[in-house]
């Protein structure tokens, strides 16, 4: 098995998205991250692009002493002295630079013709290898580039010193079938390739991203340009967790990685917060319902087979188990599991009969909660009784006025009341929940969405909390979101055993 090399772009391609700009100290946060999950190089940035950028990448090298730091440039001397001094402090430095190759890129984006493009790519890796020993060049558009002249410029910049060439799909446009090939192209028209390293850089735009990156790997790339949550541009780059677990899951891939894969749910949750980017509940490996089961032919399987109908053990990506979730199309043995969950002995019978009861309740309620399950059979003390329920709220916010929350609790069957300001009404409420519950609670998702569009419209909020190092999901609707806010924060919280 060959080692398949992880080349995290989050913080430079990741970031370029409007609005997921982050902090010098949130960089920092999600580099240390990264290199715990053993990520073999983690690009900061490009950092002739501000002096923010320049600064991340300053501080990101003085703290991470694991992963290679990497920096990317134009193929333009004063870009590569200003990447070359932000990486001063770093232990383990490569510099990212190159230039577009394509026919458009050339024509349109230089003015230029193909015999200068591959003088300033031979160009600019000469100079960047002045200082540093790890150059890594890229061929911009490289997906759309009419492969003789591709491998011209690769075997060119490999003799002038790149010791990793980076294949980008730029506009994601290739087929896998298309793009494997021009990876296989160029490992058999490169004469000098064994001299370096071929990485992939896959777009998402026609949602191929994964599939381009791993047709490269078989055909012969062995470093991956990824993202965590598939971040990045347009409709993204490819997804790191996506990749991982495919090279893990599927034997026949003759490749490992080293990445500490129990990591990758943690930090695409980290991710999310930072860059305020929610994920799609059904993405491939980190989405909320990537091991849910619903119907009532799955929950069954893998009631009693996990593999029945998972291809990955969830705790592998740091998810503690499988949810069964109970909907309208659950069957007996979803419902008879959560009984056994919530200490609940039934019968046969009696299970017949709180499942017909609870068919009933699913086909007007979407999201059946263990209270319901409880009042199903009757059942209204022990567990119940531990549950927290909200019994009022009042809020004070609007413009000039300093935002207050007011919320009494129902904990235990107590009454209990507490008053918090905040940064805004659902801060405050929060915080007043999370001065009566007396448990170490972490926000780590918070999503709000609309039904309708419409001003009166009923707000969906999805909430995911942390406790102990494990997750807790909470849901709620109403036309008042600061209302549905608070109840699927409480949701979460009544779930902690
Ligand atoms: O997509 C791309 O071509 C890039 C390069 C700058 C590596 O991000
Ligand atoms: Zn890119």
């Amino acid at each position: 098995m060959e080692k398949l090399y992880v080349f995290d772009t989050t913080l430079r391609d990741g970031e370029q998205v409007p609005g997921c700009q982050l902090n010098t100290i949130e960089k920092i946060e999600l580099a240390k991250a990264l290199e715990f999950m053993k990520v073999d190089i983690i690009e900061c940035g490009f950092p002739i692009s501000s002096p923010g950028d320049f600064n991340s990448i300053v501080e990101i090298s003085k703290v991470i002493r694991d992963s290679t730091i990497c920096a990317l440039t134009r193929a333009v001397e004063k870009d590569i002295d200003v990447a070359a001094d932000s990486l001063h402090f770093a232990k383990r430095k490569r510099i990212h630079t190159g230039i577009g190759t394509s026919d458009l890129h050339i024509k349109h984006k230089f003015k230029s013709n193909k015999k200068d493009i591959l003088k300033r790519a031979i160009e600019c890796v000469k100079y960047a290898r002045r200082f540093v020993d790890d150059v890594e060049f890229y061929a911009e558009d490289a997906g759309r580039t009419e492969n003789e002249y591709l491998a011209r410029v690769i075997e060119a910049v490999i003799a002038a010193g790149a010791t990793v060439v980076n294949i980008p799909d730029t506009t994601g446009y290739c087929t896998p079938f298309e793009y494997g090939e021009k990876i296989k192209f160029l490992c058999n028209n490169v004469p000098n390739i064994d001299k370096a390293i071929i990485s992939t850089h896959c777009h998402n735009d026609l949602g191929m991203a994964t599939a381009n990156t791993i047709a490269g790997v078989i055909n012969g790339a062995r470093q991956v340009e990824v993202t965590i949550n598939g971040i990045g541009e347009r409709a993204g780059n490819t997804a790191l967790e996506e990749v991982v677990m495919a090279i893990k899951c599927r034997k026949d891939i003759p490749v490992y990685t080293d990445i500490v894969t129990k990591e990758i749910s943690k930090t695409s949750r980290l991710v999310s917060t930072l860059m305020r980017m929610p994920v799609q509940p059904n993405k491939a490996i980190v989405g909320r319902n990537a091991f849910a089961h619903s119907s009532g032919i799955h929950q069954d399987g893998v009631l009693k087979n996990r593999e029945s109908y998972e291809i990955m053990d969830p705790a592998q990506v740091g998810v503690n188990e499988s949810t069964i979730a109970l909907t309208a199309r659950s069957g007996r043995a979803a419902l008879s599991h959560h009984y056994k969950r919530l200490g609940v002995d039934l019968n046969e019978q009696e299970l017949d009969l709180a499942y017909d009861k609870f068919l009933t309740l699913a086909d007007v309620k979407k999201d059946i909660n263990d209270q319901d399950l409880l009042i199903i059979v009757g059942v209204t003390h022990s567990k119940q009784n531990q549950r927290i329920g909200l019994k009022f709220l009042q809020v004070v916010c609007g413009k000039g006025s300093a935002p207050m929350a007011t919320v009494k609790l129902i904990i235990d069957g107590e009454e209990c009341c507490a008053t918090c300001s905040g940064n805004g009404p659902i801060d405050s409420a929060f915080a007043a929940v999370k001065s009566l519950i007396h448990r170490k609670v972490t926000l780590e998702e918070f999503l709000v969405q609309a039904i309708t569009r419409g001003s009166d419209d009923v707000g969906k909020v999805h909430i995911q909390i942390e406790n102990r190092g494990n997750i807790y999901y909470g849901f709620s609707a109403n036309r008042d979101i600061v209302t549905a806010s608070v109840e699927a924060y409480v949701n979460a919280i009544s779930k902690i055993v």
